[in-house]
């Protein structure tokens, strides 16, 4: 499952109501450029990252209208967006970074959410990976995880944490939300995760100062990269796990 079928879900779930003031709580490329194909009266992107901010608005510069906006600011500030109100809200892989940024504020995040949230919340997420012991491409997937997050810790750097679908219904329950509907999208891993992922672990090498370990964790990503190509090429396809869309309204 691709992430345009899960925005494609979400259009389906909106269906002919208007899209209004859109709010794109935890922005990147690719939702971002789902945004500006709809019919908003305006859009505002938020991230907690200055540089993606900047690199956004260059991206983006051609597709920005008046009253269009990238903002860099961090949900745990209280007076981030303080008194504005949209109507559609997207959070999409939000809470699985905020680790990150904002550690511990998951929990607090919904409630803090709520009174800019006009009709409804659009949130995506991943399922935390869990139970691959059977079989060989979840065991991949896993490998190829566990070694990025490996790579990010020993550089010093936070990885993200993922939340499961139950845990965000729970707390949306809790928070002042009638939840509507929750989709499952099982994924299918290509090329493109598998490259993606352990660039990141070459990426964080340089920030690593242990020259050894610098050796053996690149021979383990070479290693790697290649057993899981291979294995890609074999069933053209990795399927493990799944990314979940939930959708939410404010109640009283
Ligand atoms: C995994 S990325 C989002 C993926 C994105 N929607 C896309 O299309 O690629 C998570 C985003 O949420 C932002 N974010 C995470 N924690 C945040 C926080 N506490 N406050 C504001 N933004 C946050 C990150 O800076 C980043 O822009």
């Amino acid at each position: 499952m691709t992430t345009d079928a899960l925005f494609k879900h979400i259009e389906l779930l909106q269906g002919n109501q208007p899209w209004g003031r859109f709010l794109d709580a935890g922005t990147g490329e690719a939702s971002l450029r789902w945004v500006t194909g709809l019919d908003t009266q305006n859009w505002t992107a938020i991230t907690a990252d200055p540089q993606r901010a900047r690199r956004m608005e260059n991206k983006f510069s051609d597709r920005v209208r008046e009253g269009d906006r990238v903002l860099s600011g961090n949900w745990s500030d209280p007076l981030l967006l303080q008194g504005e109100v949209f109507d559609v809200v997207l959070a999409d892989y939000l809470i699985g970074s905020m680790d990150r940024f904002s550690p511990y504020f998951q929990y607090s995040f919904l409630r803090r959410l709520r009174p800019h949230i006009g009709t409804r919340l659009y949130l995506v997420g991943l399922e935390p990976y869990h139970g691959a012991s059977g079989d060989a491409g979840g065991r991949l997937v896993m490998e190829i995880a566990n070694l990025r997050d490996a790579c990010i810790l020993h550089a010093g750097h936070r990885c993200h944490r993922e939340y499961p679908a139950e845990w965000v219904i729970g707390q949306l329950e809790s928070s002042g939300f009638e939840v509507e509907e929750e989709k499952r999208f099982p994924i299918i891993y290509g090329t493109k995760f598998i490259n993606e992922q352990l660039d990141v672990c070459r990426r964080k090498l340089e920030f690593i100062e242990n020259q050894e370990l610098v050796s053996g964790l690149r021979s383990r990503i070479d290693k790697l990269r290649e057993k899981a190509l291979a294995f890609y090429d074999v069933h053209r396809g990795i399927r493990f796990g799944y990314d979940y869309v939930i959708s939410a309204r404010p109640v009283q």
